[in-house]
């Protein structure tokens, strides 16, 4: 994929999977993560991290839930390799950080862990469960850690089934105009 137009491929191609576990499809849990952004009024790079942090998913065209099979699929090591020569860093880095920051929460957020999707908490173990806190520090002090930690809420919250804008071909309007503006 070297293009910014292949992105946009791949959501029309494959954005109708299932998030598996979560009731949404891969692209309604993008335009929600990407509507929260928006309505905290992230930068444009980071709406755009927001929209295209799970693409490793779509890299695979998977259809089901990885974890239940016990496999890590490190879809945001996947995701941010693809979007670095594209959008950099600004795009790539909270992607590529939004794992660890679910990681980074559960250890030093006392009621984080709680409010996991069943999904999230089972994943979690696959990816190395809470963050060890002499780790934390320094996983906080690296660029975009912050926007990677904004992202992860907004990502936990983009699983409403009941959530959808007018129609799918404008939520892709929208990511396409987003992303022409980077
Ligand atoms: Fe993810
Ligand atoms: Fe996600």
């Amino acid at each position: 994929m070297k293009h910014r137009d292949d992105v946009m491929a791949l959501f029309e191609r494959l954005g109708h999977l299932e998030y598996a576990g979560e009731g949404v499809s891969q692209w309604q849990h993008a335009w929600q993560c990407g509507q929260l952004a928006l309505r905290a009024q992230a930068s444009p790079a980071l709406q755009a991290a927001a929209w295209l942090h799970d693409i490793g998913h779509l890299l695979d065209g998977e259809t089901d839930t990885p974890t239940l099979h016990g496999h890590d699929d490190r879809h945001e090591a996947r995701a941010a390799a693809l979007l670095e020569p594209l959008f950099g860093a600004a795009v790539a880095d909270p992607v590529a950080l939004h794992v660890e920051a679910k990681r980074y929460l559960v250890a030093t957020q006392a009621d984080y862990a709680a409010r996991l999707s069943a999904d999230s908490q089972r994943s979690l173990a696959l990816q190395g469960g809470p963050m060890p806190l002499v780790q934390a520090q320094a996983w906080r002090e690296q660029p975009h850690a912050d926007d990677a930690l904004r992202l992860r809420v907004w990502d936990d919250l983009a699983k409403d089934p009941a959530w959808r804008p007018a129609s799918r071909a404008l939520a892709m309007d929208e990511l396409a105009s987003l992303l022409a503006h980077l």
